[in-house]
């Protein structure tokens, strides 16, 4: 069983993936931290973003078990992260990987933004969770204030809005509902009614 989840930056499908792989018993990966993890590598090294060859060979090496999320999830390594997913090459060395971990037993749910559309075109279920912008801008910020770090709701939901502009606008792999997916958007729910809303779906798509 494969769950294929997009949808764009604090749309809350991370915390959504993570609660449906334990509910269902299956591995999890956050597809979004393999572009970080090459991103963060080129940064480390003053390597220039757009030195696709060096991207790949990153890519090609990487060890989906040392990928560390408290690290890449730094506001400067996202930045970078979308600046290289427009690579066309270094998106189809993570495609392999993600593919391989997607098809080892028992199954996997995993998110990003090209689930549905690129990476498993064939899976059990797709969701593409959103909400609007405002909302994800407001939990980003509380969840950084949270943390002690310096948020501004403002620049938040102007990098919010940046981020998704690149991300759907991009020629390779844009992000995008596929035809097939179920839209969930999450706007007015806690991520409680989120995650019984996706049992449901998920559960009755099963069923059928
Ligand atoms: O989801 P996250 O913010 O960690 O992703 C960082 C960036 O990686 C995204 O803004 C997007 O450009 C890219 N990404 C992608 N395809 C995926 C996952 C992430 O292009 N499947």
């Amino acid at each position: 069983m494969i769950i294929a989840i997009d949808g764009p930056a604090a749309s809350g499908k991370g915390t959504l993936s993570r609660r449906l792989a334990d509910h269902f018993g299956l591995r999890h990966l956050d597809t979004g931290l393999t572009y970080r993890a090459v991103a963060a590598a080129l940064l480390a090294n003053g390597l220039p973003l757009g030195d696709e060859g060096v991207a790949i060979e990153i890519a090609h090496n990487l060890d989906l078990a040392q990928m560390d999320k408290s690290v890449l999830s730094a506001h400067e390594i996202g930045e970078a992260a979308s600046r290289i997913a427009v690579l066309g090459g270094l998106r189809d060395e993570l495609v392999k990987l993600q593919r391989r971990f997607a098809q080892t037993p028992p199954g996997a749910v995993l998110d990003g933004r090209d689930i549905g559309t690129v990476v498993c075109p064939d899976a059990t279920v797709k969701l593409f969770v959103t909400a609007s912008p405002e909302a994800r801008a407001k939990r980003r910020t509380d969840e950084m204030v949270s943390k002690g770090q310096d948020a501004q709701y403002a620049a938040v939901l102007e990098d919010l809005k940046r981020r998704d502009e690149r991300d759907s606008k991009r020629t390779v792999a844009p992000m995008r509902q596929a035809d097939d997916a179920v839209l969930l958007d999450t706007t007015e729910m806690d991520i409680e009614t989120a995650f019984q809303a996706a049992v449901d779906i998920i559960s009755r798509a099963r069923g059928a």
